[in-house]
């Protein structure tokens, strides 16, 4: 073996146990002894957990790398105990054919520190999913009519592919903005894009196309119940939710103004309730940061004006390990949104698990170790959170692929992260490159 991760309590088969893990060639050989291995690391009284798979980041790389990169992105993942990220298609140029996937794949591959997917956006759908892209999507659906929706599910559902959707319908976003034009106080961003905007969308979605959806950023109680009541009826639809909608709402513009517009925007508190009913419960599946990262000189302008989006890949899990000590949620639903269910939903076999034969992606947790949320100690570039003084429990050191990527400060040349190319990707090509 070459490493011995010794002593820790195991998060394994939805239970804690305490337990050595055995890695060998980045993969976990064995779970407990005994074995001979070339090192150890003594974690005893540590909470070990499988590394997070947050599928929705938008790095900002390329084109807008003065939000974001590729390197201060997937070391803020690391920070926060995310080891496999879904970088989303809307950088500049957007990831629409062969040859703006390609050319990502490349920046990624230098400047990574953690695994990483990209999604393809909608263009060429075929190429992209041939090229490796792990989904088509997020498909903003308030930028398209009824008819490219639907061709561009068809194309998706042709090729095999998985679509993911952000769902705001835009015909009740450009109504509600008509009248609303002249109002400064940030909530008009919640106003002009109401719930029935997303209710609207998400059933649309599901009557566009029989095979399987999945929801990003689901923000309302009435698109989780058309959610519930689609795989009540079969269905095979998925859903994510980020921590924004869990954690804010609109009575957070009070405080922090328009730097909270995020789209879809921020509900009621009886919406946050909602979503963590169906968090806990699983009709949730999974969690996803929805990172979006833009600077506050941005952020500060007025509602009309701020981008949309709010960082929070380096807050994800640690803001839920505190949900769970504050029983908001059981350890086993937390880990499971986290790392389980995104890496099923996207096919990534060698994640989200700890278990014989998966990547030996770890996260070594003291649960003592409460602290607060604070900007300055963060990765993003960009330079706030949200989260500001809460209370969070960040993990000690980060792990991927046997490594420790994280401890405190990057621990690995960025680079070390590997892609994990989607199910469409021929294996001609794979052996080509190898
Ligand atoms: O608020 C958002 N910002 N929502 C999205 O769906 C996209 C994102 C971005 O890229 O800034
Ligand atoms: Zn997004």
């Amino acid at each position: 073996m070459d490493l011995q991760i010794r002593g820790g309590r195991v998060f394994m088969g939805k239970r804690v146990q305490v337990m050595d893990i055995w890695i060998k060639d980045g993969r976990i050989a064995a779970l407990g002894g005994p074995h001979v291995a070339d090192d150890h690391l003594d974690v005893a009284g540590l909470l070990v957990l499988p590394g997070a798979v947050d599928i929705h980041v938008h790095f900002r790389d390329p084109g807008q790398t003065h939000k974001e990169d590729w390197e201060t992105g997937s070391l803020a993942a690391a920070a926060g105990g995310v080891t496999t990220v879904v970088d989303q298609p809307n950088t500049l140029p957007a990831v629409n054919d062969a040859s703006a996937y390609r050319d990502k794949l490349i920046t990624a591959r230098r400047h990574s520190i953690v695994d990483f997917c990209l999604n393809g956006g909608p263009g060429n759908v075929q190429e992209l999913l041939g090229e490796g892209a792990a989904a088509i999507g997020e498909i903003f659906t308030y930028e398209m009519g009824e008819e490219r929706l639907r061709d561009l599910l068809f194309q998706v559902e042709d090729a095999d592919g998985l679509p993911t959707i952000h769902a705001e319908d835009g015909w009740t976003i450009r109504r509600c903005e008509e009248g609303m034009r002249g109002q400064q106080d940030p909530d008009v961003h919640s106003r002009s894009r109401p719930p029935q905007a997303e209710e609207a969308a998400i059933a649309q979605a599901l009557s566009l196309t029989q095979k399987r959806v999945h929801i990003c950023h689901l923000s309302t109680s009435g698109g989780l119940e058309l959610i519930r009541r689609a795989k009540k009826a079969g269905r095979a639809v998925t859903a994510e939710v980020a921590p924004h909608h869990l954690l804010l709402n609109r009575r957070d513009y009070r405080k922090q103004g328009t730097f909270l517009k995020v789209n879809p925007p921020l509900r009621s508190s009886s919406d946050n309730q909602a979503l963590w009913d169906g968090l806990r419960r699983g009709d949730i599946e999974a969690m996803a940061s929805d990172h979006a990262p833009h600077l506050p000189e941005e952020k500060r302008q007025e509602i009309w004006e701020a981008p949309s989006g709010l960082p929070g890949v380096e807050t994800m899990l640690p803001l839920m390990l505190d949900a769970v000590r504050a029983n908001r949620i059981p350890l086993d639903r937390a880990v499971d949104a986290l790392s389980t269910a995104p890496a099923r939903i996207l096919g990534l076999k060698g994640k989200g698990e700890i278990a014989v034969g998966k990547d030996a992606d770890l996260v070594l947790v003291d649960t003592r170790a409460r602290s607060e949320v604070l900007a300055y100690r963060l990765h993003s570039r960009a330079d706030w959170t949200p989260y500001q003084g809460r209370t969070a429990i960040f993990p000690r050191l980060t792990m991927v692929r046997g490594e420790v990527v994280f401890d405190g400060d990057m621990a690995v040349r960025p680079g070390y992260g590997q892609n994990l190319p989607g199910p469409g990707r021929s294996a001609s090509r794979v052996r080509e490159e190898d």
